[in-house]
């Protein structure tokens, strides 16, 4: 069974994001279990030579590091990813031992909503360049920026939007088929 984990790049509780990968964990329920970044830590390199890597972010890397496929849905802040989340990835990326063992050769797809007309296509673009240091091996095939979010989702963050649907849909399996490669 290919195992995908996801992990959205908002703190907020009515994030689109979030919303996005749960419509995803609902179409695949068995392939795709949900990480999460809360609780990770502004990386302090005097914390992590005093107290390793915290217990939030080994937790995090083992379930990357057992999955094939990689997940991220990320926000778009000032046209980049936001800072919480490029935060938990390179706390992810220590010690640089462990690079290799959770990240290289990995599976990672990226998606993104945003209320705006874009979509999330520059934070998008920002995390290949991540993606790319930490040798992961990034799924390029398909593209999901879901613009106008506030239009396609209700307020209990249901996708409401039958055609982001199928596109959430296409994608989702794109991956998932990459992933078992
Ligand atoms: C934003 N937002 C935003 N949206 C966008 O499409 N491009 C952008 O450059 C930015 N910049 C930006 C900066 C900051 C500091 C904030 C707080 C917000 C709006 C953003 O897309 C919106 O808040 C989303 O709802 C965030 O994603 P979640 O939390 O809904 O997943």
């Amino acid at each position: 069974m290919t195992r995908i984990i996801g992990i959205s790049g908002s703190l907020r509780a009515g994030s689109f994001n979030t919303a996005l990968l749960r419509t995803a964990r609902a179409l695949i329920p068995d392939t795709l279990e949900l990480g999460s970044i809360r609780g990770i830590p502004l990386y302090d390199a005097d914390v992590e030579a005093a107290e390793g890597v915290p217990r939030v972010v080994e937790q995090l890397k083992e379930q990357i590091a057992r999955a094939d496929g990689l997940l991220l849905a990320t926000p778009e802040y000032n046209n980049s990813m936001p800072g919480v989340f490029k935060n938990a990835v390179d706390w992810l990326s220590r010690p640089p031992a462990d690079i290799a063992r959770v990240f290289h050769g990995k599976a990672v797809a990226i998606i993104g909503a945003s209320p705006g007309g874009f979509g999330t296509i520059l934070a998008q673009n920002a995390w290949l360049t991540v993606l790319r240091t930490l040798k992961t091996r990034p799924w390029l095939e398909g593209r999901l920026m879901v613009s106008g979010a506030q239009r396609l989702f209700d307020q209990h963050g249901e996708l409401r939007d039958e055609k982001t649907r199928d596109q959430l849909e296409a994608f989702i399996h794109g991956f998932v088929a990459f992933a078992q490669r």
